[in-house]
C-alpha cells in the first residue's frame, strides 16, 4: 500500500491568489501522519516548481489569463503523474487551483491508456469546470479543467510535447454542482454529461447517487480518479475557499461519499484543489479536509469489515 504525494503550488488558474499555500497547509494539518497510520508508505516527492521550466507557446488563446504560466505548470505536472501513477502508488496531488487537473489526470490517463483500464473522473465541486475559451466569463483557467480533459477544442497547446490522454466526456461524473455559466451548461447538456447536482444530493441522498457512480466503474472493471475541489463542501464547513457557494455538501454528507469510495476500492488517484489557507480560519479547512482524506484512506469510527459494494 503506497501512496505518492506532489504539490502543485500553482494560483494563478484563479482570481483569488493563496491556493498556492495549500500543500503546506494540508501538511501541517496532519496528512501524512494520518496516512501514515493508517498502514500506508507514503512518499511526499515535495512541491513542484516551474521555476526553470521555459515558456513553449507564444500565441495564447484568447480569454485564457496566464495561459503561459499555466501551460508550463500543466505539461510538467502531467508528466510527474504519468510518472507516479506508473509507480503503482497511489498519487495524490495537493493544489493548488483546480487547473492543476488538467495536467494530474491527463498523466494519469495516459498510465490508463497504457494499462487498460478505464479511467473514470469523479468532480466533487460546486462547480462544472466546464468552460472553454469560446465560453468562459472569467477567463480564469480552472474554470475549464474537466472541459479541457474531455477533449474540448481551445487549448490544444496546453501540453506542448506531453502526449494528450482526453477521458471520454460519457467517463467524467460532476458530483456537487450548483453554479454554472449559462454556455458552460449548454456544453454540459450537449455532451450528455452526468450532472449530480445539489438538488438530486437533496432528493436521494449521497449514498444512492456515489453507489451508481462505483456501480458504473465496477461494471467495466474500471478506476476511479477523485478530483476533489474543496468548495464542494459547504462555506460553513469550509470556509478556506476563493470561490465558496452557498448550499454545499454537509460534513456528514463528504465523509460519507469517502467511506463508500473508501470501501469500493476502486480510487486510482486523487486531487485535493482550491484550498486557500489565506482565507482559512485557524486552519479549520485544512483540518476538516484532511479528516474527509482519512476517510477516503480507510479510517473508519468502528473497525467493522468492509462491507459489500451491494446495496442493502
Ligand atoms: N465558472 C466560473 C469560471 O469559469 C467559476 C469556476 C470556478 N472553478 C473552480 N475551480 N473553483 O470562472
Ligand atoms: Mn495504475
Ligand atoms: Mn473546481
Ligand atoms: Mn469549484
Amino acid at each position: 500500500k503506497k501512496i505518492a504525494v506532489l504539490g502543485a503550488p500553482i494560483e494563478i488558474g484563479a482570481s483569488q491568489m493563496g491556493t498556492l499555500m495549500g500543500p503546506d497547509a494540508l501538511r501541517t494539518a496532519g496528512l501524512l501522519t494520518l496516512l501514515e497510520g493508517l498502514g500506508f508508505a507514503v512518499e511526499d516527492h515535495g512541491n513542484l516548481s516551474v521555476k526553470n521550466v521555459p515558456a513553449l507557446e507564444d500565441t495564447p488563446p484568447e480569454n485564457t489569463k496566464h495561459y503561459r504560466e499555466i501551460q508550463r505548470w500543466i505539461h510538467t505536472i502531467s508528466s510527474r503523474a504519468y510518472e507516479l501513477a506508473r509507480t503503482g502508488a497511489i498519487p495524490i496531488f495537493l493544489g493548488g487551483d483546480h487547473s492543476l487537473s488538467m495536467g494530474s489526470v491527463n498523466g494519469v490517463a495516459r498510465h490508463c491508456r497504457e494499462t487498460g483500464r478505464e479511467l473514470f473522473v469523479m468532480w466533487l465541486d460546486a462547480h462544472a469546470d466546464y468552460n472553454t475559451p469560446a465560453t468562459t466569463i472569467t477567463g480564469n483557467m480552472h474554470g475549464m479543467s474537466a472541459a479541457f480533459l474531455c477533449g474540448e477544442a481551445g487549448l490544444d497547446s496546453l501540453l506542448g510535447r506531453e502526449p494528450r490522454a482526453p477521458i471520454d466526456s460519457s467517463r467524467l461524473e460532476l458530483f456537487g454542482t450548483r453554479s454554472i455559466d449559462k454556455l458552460e451548461k449548454d456544453l454540459v447538456k450537449l455532451r450528455r454529461i452526468s450532472v449530480v447536482d445539489m438538488r438530486k444530493i437533496d432528493e436521494f441522498g449521497v449514498s444512492v447517487l456515489i453507489r451508481r457512480v462505483i456501480d458504473k466503474v465496477k461494471a467495466v472493471d474500471g478506476v476511479l480518479h477523485l478530483s476533489f475541489d474543496v468548495d464542494f463542501l459547504d462555506p460553513e464547513v469550509a470556509p478556506g475557499v476563493g470561490t465558496t457557494v452557498p448550499g454545499g455538501a454537509t460534513y456528514r454528507e463528504a465523509h460519507l461519499i469517502m467511506e463508500l469510495l473508501h470501501d469500493s476500492g476502486i480510487v486510482h488517484s486523487l486531487d485535493i484543489v482550491e484550498l486557500n489557507p489565506f482565507l482559512d480560519e485557524r486552519g479549520r479547512t485544512a483540518r476538516s479536509v484532511v479528516e474527509l482524506i482519512g476517510s477516503l484512506f480507510g479510517q473508519q469510527i468502528s473497525d467493522r469489515p468492509t462491507p459489500t459494494n451491494a446495496i442493502p
